[in-house]
């Protein structure tokens, strides 16, 4: 039998502090965020990683299903997060996955906010960050990361015209185990940087490639559209409507996509 893609990985070495200390995997399973939450309830400790070959529930951004077919990249992520470090915990998301695609694959992501990692236009990979809390305490954060590595995009109408996989773009078979290891080490590597005080929300903002757009945002089925000026310290959007009102814009129920007309600023 193959080896899996987690043997595979920590054969080449996992340098991590807390992220990926202990790792599970499994050859199919309805959701990583599930099997995450179930395992920080019975005590996992912060960095548990459950990577999955296949879902067969898993979930994408306001309940959209997310294609988890054999060959590509389903993992996530547990953390025990002060309050004030719980809206970076998916820009700093984004952030590892931009970074690893550009060193594994030598492609050039960008990132559509909220947290779409996008190549030439076409969605590569989604971040879904899920939390439970009790009060103001965080009791644990998920992060989930699926990537489109070998999938077959066009044998799927629902994506076809808006998704793309790495292989497809790079021309070449990614190796995931690589891809994996970079990831993990990066949100280890940011991870610190938060608990040392430092954002990851400058760099994720230089891979946003959504500043300086036109865009109609959607929530709760009123949409508005205007300039996506700028990004606030805890990453909402801030969206400068056609009225001249600056609006702050969470992530949670919203949709974005590009106005008809021009780009403002490349920003
Ligand atoms: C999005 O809507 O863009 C987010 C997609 C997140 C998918 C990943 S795959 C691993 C983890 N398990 C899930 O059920 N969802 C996330």
């Amino acid at each position: 039998m193959p080896s899996s893609i987690v043997a595979q990985m920590l054969r080449s070495g996992l340098y991590t502090a807390v992220i990926g200390r202990s790792v599970r995997f499994y050859q199919s399973t309805g959701s990583t965020m599930d099997d995450v939450a179930e395992w920080a309830r019975t005590g996992a400790g912060e960095g548990a990683v459950v990577v999955a070959e296949t879902q067969s529930a898993s979930r994408g951004r306001m309940g959209r299903r997310w294609v988890s077919d054999e060959g590509n990249l389903y993992f996530s992520v547990l953390f025990r997060p002060e309050p004030d470090a719980l809206p970076l915990l998916s820009p700093l998301a984004g952030v590892a996955v931009a970074r690893s695609i550009r060193q594994v694959a030598g492609l050039h992501p960008s990132i559509k906010w909220p947290n779409d990692v996008m190549i030439d236009g076409r969605k590569v990979a989604g971040i879904l960050a899920e939390s439970a809390l009790s009060g103001s305490q965080v009791q644990h954060a998920i992060v989930g990361i699926g990537i489109n590595v070998a999938l077959d995009v066009s044998s799927d109408p629902e994506i076809a015209a808006t998704a793309t996989s790495l292989n497809r773009a790079a021309e070449a078979e990614i190796n995931r185990a690589e891809l994996l290891r970079r990831i993990l080490q990066h949100m280890d590597a940011l991870y610190l940087d938060i608990r040392r005080g430092r954002s990851p929300i400058p760099e994720w903002r230089r891979w946003l490639d959504t500043l300086g757009q036109r865009v109609i945002v959607t929530h709760y089925g009123a949409a508005d559209t205007g300039l996506a000026e700028d990004i606030d310290e805890q990453g909402n959007l801030l969206l400068r409507t056609e009225a001249g009102e600056l609006l702050t814009l969470t992530a949670g129920d919203i949709t974005l996509r590009p106005a008809e007309g021009a780009t403002v600023r490349n920003a």
